[in-house]
């Protein structure tokens, strides 16, 4: 069974071809990363013109580098949610339309369960039940995963998404957007135990994060501070340190209080060295390879496959769902 998946949730235009039988076949992002730089931030109308621009094109290098026919397809999945409106938008109606041209089945897939899954697309593939640990630029949460579709919700962030934290801590020194990767690599020249930033929400002993007082706590130190290059990484380095020690332990209470081995992470900050390094102690851990772990097509893709060979399908109405809580699957 081979599916069509299409990703256009926020700033990075997805498609892949994955095959129930061979894999993996075809994967292209196209990132717009570029043209949001001199805005500091994606920008929700000019994100949805680049993907009208790009996504056709896209489908089409897809279909030559597998040699592929449109007829070959067995089904078409597309992000419908969470993410911005007019973004989704783009993806559902080529998705939807195409599909119903094609005479094939849609699936309307949610984005965070394609991050959730995409650790599957790896040779070291977990197997359910595990708990979930998805840090991306929108989001910051902890589910218990015990099959496809059955998913609970075990804490969340109640502010910035730790993606979120790492960006905007990255634009207050001075780092450009997005961020995250490039306050890693400030962080890996940073001198250990100069700064202690707190860890937010420790004690409280629920599962929920909030990560916008380190931003703040960042801030507050760099005017503090004689403002050096070495200060700037120092900071950066305690910073990060903060935030992977305070999922490593409400990773290891989710493992505790759901008797889980398995911990999989997934999410564009799964990329971060440093995490995997502070995760991987905590005992089964899975992560995404690191072409999977920002936004792409492939992860849609396969969510996609494991939906159609359930049975499921998308009606013919072309529905996104801009806040989509990942509990209440359609
Ligand atoms: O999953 P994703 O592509 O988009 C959302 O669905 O939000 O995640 C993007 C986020 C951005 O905040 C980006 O700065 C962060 O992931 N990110 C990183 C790293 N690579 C990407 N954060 C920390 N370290 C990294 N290496
Ligand atoms: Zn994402």
């Amino acid at each position: 069974m081979r599916v069509l998946g299409i990703e256009t949730s926020c700033d990075e235009t997805g498609v892949a071809l994955y095959d129930t039988n061979q894999g993996l076949l075809a994967d292209c992002v196209y990132s717009q990363i570029s043209l949001h730089i001199p805005y500091g931030g994606v920008v929700p109308e000019l994100a949805s013109r680049d993907h009208i621009r790009k996504l056709v094109p896209l489908i089409r290098q897809v279909l030559e580098q597998t040699s592929s026919q449109p007829s070959e397809l067995d089904g078409l999945a597309y992000t419908a949610g969470p993410g911005l409106a007019g973004a989704l938008l783009v993806g559902a109606s080529v998705g939807r339309a195409l599909a119903y041209a094609l005479h094939i089945p849609a699936i309307a897939v949610h984005h965070l369960e394609g991050h959730l899954l995409a650790p599957m697309l790896s040779t070291r593939a977990p197997s359910f039940p595990f708990v979930a640990l998805l840090v991306s630029g929108g989001h910051t949460a902890l589910i218990e995963v015990k099959a496809l579709g059955r998913y609970r919700l075990l804490g969340e962030t109640l502010d910035d998404a730790a993606g979120e934290a790492f960006d905007k801590t990255a634009r207050l020194l001075g780092l450009p957007y997005p961020g995250g990767k490039e306050l890693e690599q400030l962080a890996a020249i940073g001198q250990p135990g100069v700064y202690r930033f707190p860890r937010p929400l420790v004690r409280q002993g629920g599962l929920d994060f909030s990560f916008s007082g380190l931003k703040t706590f960042a801030l507050n130190t760099w005017q503090k501070s004689d403002q050096s290059q070495q200060t700037k990484a120092n900071i950066a380095h305690a910073f990060q340190e903060a935030v992977i020690e305070t999922l490593a332990i409400k990773c290891r209470w989710a493992l505790e209080q759901t008797h889980c081995q398995r911990l999989v992470v997934s999410g564009g900050v799964s990329a971060n060295h440093a995490l995997r390094t502070g995760l991987n102690p905590l005992g089964e851990v899975y992560f995404p390879e690191f072409s999977f772990c920002t936004d792409n097509g492939a992860m849609i893709a396969y969510a996609g496959a494991q939906h159609l060979l359930a049975g499921h399908r998308a009606d013919l109405s072309i529905q996104i769902f801009p806040r989509w809580p990942l509990t209440t699957q359609v």
